[in-house]
């Protein structure tokens, strides 16, 4: 059985349908909310900083152009990440992790952090991200949960934070989910909720993995996937989700 304590509902990217996505403004805004944990996704700028971005490219939520991993952390403080949620956002930067690490610890808020990379960068994104956290985490505050779509960053994962638990991602579950886990020592797997259905969750569930599932933002959706054993659920509008009774 594995011993995460997760909660049931996890703010995607903070509570992306309130706030402009993986901002600090989104962060405090899920501090102030009901949800207890966030997930955020971290890459490295084109000199090695650790930022909280989801994206490959910056067009979507800033006004700049071009790819975040060819770009410099200074060149990317100029931008704004907050106007193309709404004008009440103007003025969001990209957050460093240290920057989100520092207001989670101070807020309470628990979390689940996803390196996002390709194979090629995952394993140093995934040494820089843990870096970042055992500098800033501390050891009295509940621990994080580290996640990837990319094997190479769980790897990593499993072998300098073995203390912490890991989970990886996948859009469908994979042939070979099980040995996988098995080998990367994966406490959780992470599934598209698209995709799942209730043969898969209950197949991941009776091999003691923790299940959790992205993105849930509709109640009963919410309800179906809990009855089936999904721990946890990404949701953009955490509040939609907490509101349902416990099944
Ligand atoms: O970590 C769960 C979820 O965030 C994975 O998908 O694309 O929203 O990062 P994505
Ligand atoms: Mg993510």
């Amino acid at each position: 059985m594995s011993s995460l304590v997760l909660p049931r509902v996890i703010g995607h990217r903070g509570v992306a349908a309130m706030a402009p996505e993986n901002t600090l403004a989104g962060f405090a805004l899920a501090a102030r909310s009901a949800v207890g944990w966030i997930e955020l996704d971290v890459q490295l700028t084109a000199d090695g900083v650790p930022v909280v971005f989801h994206d490959d490219r910056l067009e979507r939520t800033t006004d700049g152009q071009g790819r975040l991993v060819e770009t410099s952390y200074v060149d990317l403080l100029r931008l704004d990440a907050g106007r193309w949620f709404g004008e009440s956002f103007a003025g969001q930067r990209i957050p460093s992790l240290a920057e989100v690490l520092t207001l989670l610890v101070e807020t309470g808020l628990g979390l689940c952090l996803e390196v996002k990379a390709d194979e090629q960068r995952g394993a140093q994104t995934a040494v820089e991200a843990i870096a970042c956290l055992r500098h800033i985490w501390p050891a009295t505050a509940s621990p994080p949960l580290l996640s990837s779509f990319a094997r190479s960053a769980v790897a990593v994962m499993a072998d300098q934070a073995p203390d912490w638990q890991r989970g990886l991602l996948v859009e469908e579950l994979p042939d070979d989910w099980h040995d996988v886990t098995r080998r990367l020592g994966c406490h959780s797997l992470h599934v598209d909720q698209c995709l799942l259905n209730e043969q898969q969750a209950a197949a991941v569930k009776g091999e003691g993995l923790a299940l959790l599932a992205y993105t849930v933002n509709d109640r009963e959706r919410a309800e179906t996937l809990w009855g089936w054993g999904v721990d946890a659920l990404f949701s953009d509008c955490p509040e939609n989700l907490l509101g349902a009774p416990s099944l």
